[in-house]
This record gives structure tokens, C-alpha cells and sequence, in this order.
């Protein structure tokens, strides 16, 4: 049986092989490279955007509680070959195309059946129901789509209640442009605390830098969207730098338009409220020192849940805090051959910068890693440098 110790310790070790990886295997080029353009051996994930191929990796490593070297050869070391085929690589790949004809042949291509559909956080899948959980505790899982709840507010009534909290609408269509700085650590506290500055201007440009000590040895985690393209570099990472161009193309520029919340009304589509309910913090190592520092961390809160799409349809799930109005929760899910890859960011200690709530704590959490951010100098209206939005600037020594 799975424990949530066991799921957090697995993301340890993926972040920490992740972390160990010290030289990016490809230099990026000016123009954004497809998966079999980029690495050698791809025989089943060809022709998708790194940003997607990478996030396959992360679904097969949530499903099967794997880390990248139960099936790559001497991955989180030096000596790491990706390209070499391994038994659990081949049945892997073997799966990834049973999982495309199931739903091809059941489901109308629907991808209704993935990875996690079978495996659950095990190598090999249950077979038979367990007594002990037909009788045990339900665990909650709400479905990644939401339909429409009879009881539920509109979600224009949900929105229109966080654009008031935040400050009201007046307020914030002045509001164009956020600085921010303040500190951040990798999930289990990796990188030590990190230095973070974090800029936006109205109304879809958004940057993420996060500078780790030059001891802990971890380079920059940055993320940028400049209104039309968007970077992210994560040096340890297989790739270290490269464009988006996938859905998380997409997310970004949700996550910059989030940045201002008067505009919220016009970002998604196809709006539905469902059930209320209840969201808890990630759990969290106390290492995670910005969850340590003060009382925020493992809080419960009843939310109202808002769903929206954005373009090429890409889902965001929004959960307000019926106390506060205020948006504790974005969850967005981006598309990958073998199914949807979910980022989700959490937003907590919402403080007033000249009469706009905005929040001071920030996780950023996707499937091979986590930073936790806290800000103590939030300004807005202020000059913001625009070249911080594109690309991201060489690697400096510090
Ligand atoms: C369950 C097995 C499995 C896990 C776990 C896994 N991968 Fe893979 N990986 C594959 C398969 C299968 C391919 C080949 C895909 C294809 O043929 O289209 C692959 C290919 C790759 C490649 C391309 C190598 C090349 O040059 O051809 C990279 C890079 C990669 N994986 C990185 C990762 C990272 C990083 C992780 C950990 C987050 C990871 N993988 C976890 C199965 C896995
Ligand atoms: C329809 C159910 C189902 C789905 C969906 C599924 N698998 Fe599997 N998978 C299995 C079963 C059953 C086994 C065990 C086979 C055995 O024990 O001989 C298995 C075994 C594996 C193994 C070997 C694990 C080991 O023992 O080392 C890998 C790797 C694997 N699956 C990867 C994947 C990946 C990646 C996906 C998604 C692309 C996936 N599977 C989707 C049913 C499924």
C-alpha cells in the first residue's frame, strides 16, 4: 500500500537525481527543437515539443513510483546514457503505444486510459479489489474535468468575488506591473534558500528567477513568458534551457494573466463551477523552510472550484477560498501523448500592496519538482526590466 511518505520520498528522489545531473546534454538552439530532433533514441514520442516529451518522462515516473534510473542506465550520475534501451524502457515504450489503440479502439482517441489508470504509484498494477479498501476510508480524487455543479455559485458569481476581495475592480485595472523579490528552496529544501525575483506586467508577462547560492551548486530555475514565447531553464534538468512551445506554452501565459486578476473573467472559456470542497496544502518536508518560517502548511480550506479552458485546450482548475474570496489553488493541466501533465500552484499569506491583495507565498509544484517561494518585498506599479521576459540571460558565475 502507497503512504503519502513514501509518494513525498519518491519526489525526493527524482528531484534529488534530477538535481544530480550537472551538464545539459543539448545546447538549445534559436529556434524550438522537437522531441526526436533533440535526443537520439525516440521511437514512440516523436515529433512533440520537449516541454511535452519531458512531461511524458514525469507521467511515467508518478505512475510507476519511478525515479529516471529504474529505466535509464545510470541516470543521476555522470555517466548517464538516456538513449540506451533497457528492459523497463522497452516495455515502457511498448506501453505507451498499447495505451494509444486502447483508447484509439474504446474511446474514440479520447485519452481516457494512461499510465496511472492501471499503475497507481506500483510497477505491476493491482488485479483484484482489496476487502480493506472496499471497507476503509474513501480517499477523495476529483476528476480532472468538471462539469457543472446544480448547487454550485456561477463562476462568474466565484470570480467576481475574487476580483473584489483582491482589491475591486477599479483598483486593479490600474494595477500594471508587479516586483517582487524574496527567497525560494527546491522541494526537501534542495539549493538551500535561493534568492527570487519575481516580475510581471499587465496584461500577460511574467518572470520567475530564481538564483540558488553558487555553493549549493544548482544553478538558476528560471521561468519567463514575454506576451508571445516562453523559457524555462532548469540547468540540472536533462535539457537545462529550453523554449516552450507545448502546452506549457499555454500554462505560462495563464500564470502571467493570473499575475492581474481584473482580467480574470476574460482569460478562459467554457467557465464551470463544480462542487465546493476542500484543498489542503502539499504536504511538506520540514526542510521546506518557507513552509517552516511562520504558521502557513498542511491548512485546511473550503473552496469554491472554478474551471476554465484556455487555448489549444488546456484546463485550469481554480480554487477560491470561500472565507477570504482570494485564489489559493491554480491547477492546470497540460497535454502529452500519454495524457494530461499537471501543474499546480499554490498561493498563500495574500498581503495588501496599496490596497491590492496579493499573496507573499508561492509553490510551484510539477511532476519531477517543487520550489517554494516566499516574497518580503512586493511592489507594484513600478519599472519592470522587459528583456527579464525573454529568453533568459547567459549563466553568470557569482
Ligand atoms: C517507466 C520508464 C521510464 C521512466 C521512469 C523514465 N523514462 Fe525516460 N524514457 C522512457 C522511454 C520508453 C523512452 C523512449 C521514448 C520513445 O521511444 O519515444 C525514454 C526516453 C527518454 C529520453 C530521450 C533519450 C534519447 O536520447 O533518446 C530522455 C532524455 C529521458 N527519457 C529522460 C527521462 C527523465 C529525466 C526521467 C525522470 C524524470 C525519465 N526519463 C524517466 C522511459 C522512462
Ligand atoms: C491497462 C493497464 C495498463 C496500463 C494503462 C499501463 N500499464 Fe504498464 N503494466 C501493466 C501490467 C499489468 C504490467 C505488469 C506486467 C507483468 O507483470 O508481466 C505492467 C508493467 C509495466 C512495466 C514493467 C514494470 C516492471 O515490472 O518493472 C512498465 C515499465 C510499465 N508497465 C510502464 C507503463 C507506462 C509507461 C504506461 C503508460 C504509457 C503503462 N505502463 C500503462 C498494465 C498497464
Amino acid at each position: 500500500m502507497m503512504t503519502l511518505s513514501v509518494r513525498v520520498a519518491t519526489a525526493i528522489a527524482v528531484a534529488a537525481l534530477i538535481g544530480a545531473l550537472t551538464t545539459a546534454r543539448v545546447s538549445s538552439q534559436n529556434r524550438p527543437l522537437l522531441s526526436d530532433q533533440v535526443f537520439k533514441n525516440v521511437q514512440a514520442l516523436k515529433g512533440i515539443p520537449v516541454d511535452e516529451f519531458l512531461g511524458t518522462m514525469g507521467i511515467m515516473a508518478a505512475s510507476l513510483q519511478f525515479d529516471c534510473s529504474d529505466c535509464h542506465v545510470n541516470a543521476g550520475t555522470a555517466n548517464v546514457d538516456w538513449a540506451a534501451d533497457t528492459p523497463r524502457k522497452i516495455m515502457a515504450r511498448r506501453m505507451v503505444n498499447m495505451v494509444t489503440a486502447i483508447n484509439q479502439t474504446n474511446f474514440g482517441g479520447r485519452q481516457l486510459v494512461t499510465c496511472w489508470t492501471c499503475h497507481r504509484n506500483r510497477d505491476k498494477p493491482l488485479t483484484t479489489p482489496t476487502l480493506a479498501t472496499i471497507y476503509g476510508m474513501p480517499t477523495v480524487e476529483p476528476d480532472d474535468v468538471i462539469t457543472q455543479f446544480p448547487g454550485a455559485d456561477p463562476p462568474e458569481a466565484v470570480l467576481d468575488r475574487f476580483i473584489q476581495a483582491s482589491g475591486g475592480a477599479q483598483r486593479l485595472a490600474s494595477l500594471t506591473s508587479i516586483s517582487a523579490r524574496g527567497t525560494a528552496v527546491g522541494f526537501g529544501g534542495l539549493g538551500g534558500d535561493g534568492s527570487v525575483e519575481l516580475i510581471a506586467r499587465a496584461p500577460d508577462k511574467r518572470a520567475t528567477i530564481i538564483l540558488f547560492k553558487a555553493e549549493t551548486n544548482r544553478g538558476d530555475q528560471i521561468r519567463t513568458y514575454d506576451g508571445a514565447t516562453g523559457w524555462v531553464r532548469t540547468p540540472l534538468n536533462v535539457v537545462g534551457e529550453f523554449q516552450l512551445i507545448g502546452s506549457d506554452l499555454d500554462g505560462a501565459r495563464v500564470d502571467a494573466q493570473l499575475s492581474f486578476p481584473g482580467q480574470i473573467k476574460s482569460i478562459f472559456t467554457n467557465l464551470k463551477s463544480g462542487p465546493p470542497t476542500t484543498i489542503t496544502d502539499l504536504p511538506a518536508p520540514t526542510s521546506q523552510s518557507s513552509l517552516v518560517q511562520g504558521s502557513i502548511g498542511n491548512q485546511s480550506h473550503v473552496v469554491d472550484v472554478v474551471q476554465g479552458t484556455g487555448p489549444r485546450g488546456l484546463l485550469v482548475t481554480m480554487y477560491f477560498d470561500q472565507q477570504t474570496g482570494l485564489l489559493l489553488r491554480e491547477l492546470r493541466f497540460g497535454l502529452s501523448p500519454i495524457g494530461r501533465v499537471p501543474t499546480q500552484i499554490d498561493f498563500a499569506d495574500y498581503r495588501d500592496v496599496n490596497g491590492i491583495k496579493l499573496p507573499f507565498r508561492i509553490t510551484y509544484a510539477w511532476l519531477d519538482g517543487r520550489d517554494a517561494i516566499v516574497l518580503n518585498d512586493v511592489r507594484t506599479n513600478v519599472p519592470v526590466d522587459e528583456a527579464k521576459f525573454g529568453r533568459p540571460a547567459p549563466l553568470t558565475t557569482r
